[in-house]
């Protein structure tokens, strides 16, 4: 019995339809979300994302700028603009996309953007609310695939989570929501020895590493519930996840298909995040 697939496209335009109404409504009174995307160097991934994210705000009535800089930029340039832009009424949001090149401490950038804006929820004040369950933004990727789960149904609560992956944007942040919702959690990374006694146990899978189509279906318990993360190349140059797409859905039980999965709602929580900061700046 092959999976069903998430249809992150469908999920993410059912978010979005509320989200535009709630930038009317706020229009309305007066008030237009604005979201400030600082991009620096010429990563292609990076630019690719960036102008998905600016034609979304566009789509949705979210007022964006981009403020581009070349590798060159000073990190006290930087730090500058951000103060800037912090102190700006008309922005609810800043996102610095990242990588940042080298020579530029990701650490300090991230800490320089205020707490209350921090829409892809990175500085350590955001991180350090959603572990203790306060009210914060989460980290868009992480939030994008606790409403995917909400919206087929899928309570995390008693179930064996694995998160392959531990970064800071995606890989721990996912853990902790998980938990969050009740769910038991084992984190697998580069380090972790016999992985597949890992993923086999997993009711849900989630992958964040990075490395094209490494899970294959006979590592996947029948029936769990995967999440790929991955945006990867192939050997043929073709976009695909971390999960062997073909012979995991003969195994799992729901699926995200990469393109179409994941992405799309990480998009989307970045929207939310930034019309939660337009929400709260008028109290
Ligand atoms: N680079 C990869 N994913 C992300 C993201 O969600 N936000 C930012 N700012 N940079 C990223």
């Amino acid at each position: 019995m092959p999976a069903k697939l998430i249809d992150g496209k469908k999920i993410a335009n059912h978010y979005r339809n509320s989200i535009a109404e709630e930038v009317k409504q706020l229009r309305k009174d007066g008030m237009a979300p604005g979201l400030a995307v600082i991009l620096v160097g010429e990563d292609s991934a990076s630019q690719t994302y960036v102008r998905m994210k600016r034609k979304t705000c566009q789509e949705m009535g979210i007022h964006s700028i981009l403020i581009e800089y070349g590798n060159e930029v000073g990190e006290n340039e930087l730090l500058e603009k951000i103060q800037q832009l912090n102190d700006d009424k008309a922005i609810h949001g800043i996102l610095v996309q990242l990588p940042l090149p080298e020579g530029i401490q990701t650490e300090k950038v991230i800490e320089q953007i205020s707490p209350d804006k921090d829409v892809d929820g990175f500085h350590p004040v955001n991180i350090g609310r959603m572990m203790i369950g306060e009210d914060s933004f989460l980290p868009c990727t992480p939030y994008g695939i606790m409403k995917m789960l909400q919206y087929e149904g899928i309570s995390p609560s008693g179930k064996h989570a694995v998160v392959v992956g531990r970064s800071n944007i995606v890989g721990k942040p996912a853990g902790q929501l998980l938990l969050r919702e009740n769910a038991t959690v084992t984190y697998c990374h580069s380090k972790t020895e016999n992985l597949v006694s890992y993923t086999r146990s997993a009711d849900i899978l989630i992958s964040a590493a990075g490395r094209p189509n490494f899970i294959s279906g006979k590592d996947i318990k029948p029936g769990a519930i995967v999440i790929d993360v991955g945006m990867n190349r192939d050997e043929n140059g073709r976009l695909c996840g971390d999960i062997d797409f073909e012979t995991a859905k003969e195994t799992a039980g729901y699926i995200t298909p990469v393109p179409g999965g994941v992405g799309p709602m990480t998009i989307t929580m970045l929207m939310f995040n930034t019309v939660k900061s337009a929400r709260r700046a008028i109290g």
